[in-house]
């Protein structure tokens, strides 16, 4: 089917057992004719006129890039991976992957094509008296870095008052805006939903720990079976869509207030089940596997997205 002696540069994590599912992708792929490409690090690559290289390779002429590796990604990466996704095609597309490094941007698109969100405001930081009337109106705000992950930088406000003694530290912050969301009252556990190519792949659950209320892994939160409501699949599937991720992780709270369930955050770069998750039960990896290879063996084809 479609074009021969396909290339397919990856990026993957190695850790948690990212490198074992690196090799499945790359025998599976192989079966399929499509060779591959490892440990293509955009942070190593460089640009020359028309060409971007990395490891000797030119990025520019392969016929994917798949980009998989959790953390921070530093600017310079980020720059090339755009430059690259407009000649290449890359997974997740750039555009999309973009957007969901950002929770303003991403849960502002999210509501205007009305899919359910915590509610949240983003005002100049010296905007107090718009601050105040937010904490008047939620009663707990939590103060959100828009571009962090696991849970880092979260601040809770719970009155008014410690807003007041905040904000002299908001002044001196090197920070354009203020990004907060409304404190929601949920039962401390949520779900993560895996998405590829439009599809629900799995589901799991994390609870946060007996004295926090996050429940990233990083702040000590443990991750449970758990089998996901209709409901639930149905709004991570919009949440995926609206993004336009290829490749998503929605995480899903239920708010015990206005009893309704509301995407917390869009993951563009979802882990597989680790080794000790998969022997807890954790069973969608090969699934996973799967239609990433059948998305990457579709898109690399040359055939339209
Ligand atoms: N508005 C909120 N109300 C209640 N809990 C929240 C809220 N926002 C985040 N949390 C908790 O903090 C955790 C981390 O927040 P999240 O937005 O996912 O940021 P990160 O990218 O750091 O994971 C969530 O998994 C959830 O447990
Ligand atoms: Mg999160």
């Amino acid at each position: 089917m479609g074009k021969k002696n396909r290339k397919v540069g990856l990026w993957m994590y190695q850790n948690g057992g990212g490198d074992t599912i690196e090799k499945k992708l790359v025998n599976k792929l192989k079966e399929r004719d499509i060779e591959c490409v490892t440990g293509l690090n955009l942070n190593e690559a460089y640009a020359e006129n028309n060409h971007i290289y990395c490891n000797g390779i030119q990025m520019d002429t392969l016929d994917l890039f798949f980009s998989y590796n959790a953390g921070e990604q530093t600017q310079y990466q980020m720059y090339l991976y755009k430059t690259l996704d407009k000649v290449v095609p890359c997974i997740n597309n750039f555009e999309s992957f973009a957007l969901t490094e950002d929770k303003f941007q991403t849960d502002f698109l999210l509501r205007q094509n009305g899919v359910n969100t915590t509610d949240f405001c983003l005002c100049h930081r010296d905007d107090h008296k718009l601050l105040k009337q937010f904490i008047k109106q939620w009663e707990q705000i939590v103060y959100k870095p828009v571009d962090s992950w696991g849970g880092v930088g979260l601040t809770k406000i719970n009155s008014e008052m410690v807003l007041d003694t905040l904000f002299p530290f908001l002044d001196q912050l090197d920070m354009r805006f203020f990004y907060g969301e409304n404190y929601v009252d949920y039962d401390k556990t949520d779900y993560r939903i895996d998405i590829v190519d439009g599809e629900y792949i799995g589901c799991y659950g994390r609870k946060a720990p007996s004295k926090d209320w996050r429940t990233n892994i990083t702040s000590g939160g443990s991750i449970f079976l758990r089998e996901p409501e209709e409901e639930v699949v149905d709004l991570a599937l919009a949440a995926a869509k609206i993004t336009g991720l290829e490749v998503a992780g929605v995480d899903i709270i239920y708010d015990r207030k206005k009893k309704a369930f509301l995407v917390l955050e869009v993951n563009g770069i979802p882990a597989f089940a680790r080794p000790e998750q998969e022997e807890m039960g954790l069973d969608f990896n090969e699934k996973k596997i799967d239609k990433l290879v059948e998305l990457i063996d579709r898109r690399s084809s040359g055939f339209m997205r």
